[in-house]
């Protein structure tokens, strides 16, 4: 019995210094994504080509994809998501050279294919949306939740003769494209995944109309053994 309390004791210390450890004290806004919203993902794919893919990669990610899981026409992919004469099945490159990058801005842009998975979705919203000016910086800024940053604010030119509602809304989409990207698959997996479910419902209601017929007999005794 002491053993088992023991155990016990031991389990539920792991588990809460595990959630004190991973809940940061940085407060991040909600990102509030839909990777179902293809709206949302098109328009994320156009601004995420226009302002982050001169220095990141995402050397998880072919440019094809675009056609099939964000039913953007090939055409308009060559036409106005590529940029240096690559082909629809190459991955997505970053213009810049690494060498060139770290000399620069003094690190080397990561490749942000999974950067939703290891930062979360909040992290990068609150990041892109974190930028403030601080002159003793070599770019003049500086961000609340990345100190000391080597990344430029890209997106001030965006913000401008926007709401801070219609900004919030086109960075929602940059972080909702960076989700999918992500795990490309998760929108054939849950579309596969309701289907089964409902494929589940029908045959749960058939075998206990089979259960139903069966047992009918039986419970009038017709199968009895009589005595
Ligand atoms: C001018 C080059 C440049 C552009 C353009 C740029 N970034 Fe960055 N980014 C960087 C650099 C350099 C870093 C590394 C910062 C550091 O380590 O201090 C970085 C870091 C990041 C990180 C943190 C990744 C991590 O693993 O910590 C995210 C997220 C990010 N960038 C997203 C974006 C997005 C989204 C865009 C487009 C809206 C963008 N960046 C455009 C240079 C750039």
């Amino acid at each position: 019995m002491k053993k088992i309390i023991n155990t016990t004791a031991l389990l539920l210390v792991t588990f809460v210094s595990f959630g004190v450890a991973a809940s940061s004290s940085v407060h991040l806004d909600s990102a509030n994504t839909d990777i179902t919203d293809k709206k949302s993902l098109q328009n994320g794919a156009k601004l995420f080509m226009n302002y982050c893919s001169g220095c990141h990669s995402l050397g998880l990610m072919r440019y094809n994809r675009f056609v099939e899981d964000l039913e953007i026409p090939e055409k308009d992919v060559a036409e106005n998501l590529m940029f240096s004469g690559e082909k629809t099945g190459d991955l997505i490159k970053s213009t810049i050279s690494e060498k060139g990058a770290s000399k620069w801005f003094g690190a080397t842009p990561p490749d942000l294919s999974l950067v939703s998975r290891y930062k979360g979705t909040d992290w990068i919203y609150t990041f892109l949306r974190g930028f403030y000016k601080d002159e003793s910086r070599p770019y003049g800024v500086n961000n609340h939740i990345f100190d000391s940053v080597s990344m430029p604010d890209i997106l001030w030119q965006l913000k401008e003769n926007k709401s801070e509602q219609e900004f919030n809304g086109e960075v929602r989409d940059i972080v909702n494209f960076l989700d999918y990207v992500g795990e490309p698959a998760k929108l054939v997996r849950s579309a596969i995944g309701t289907k089964v479910i409902g494929f589940l419902l029908v045959l749960l209601i058939l075998a206990y109309l089979l259960k139903k017929e069966y047992w009918k007999d039986v419970k009038y005794g017709k199968w009895r053994v009589k005595g």
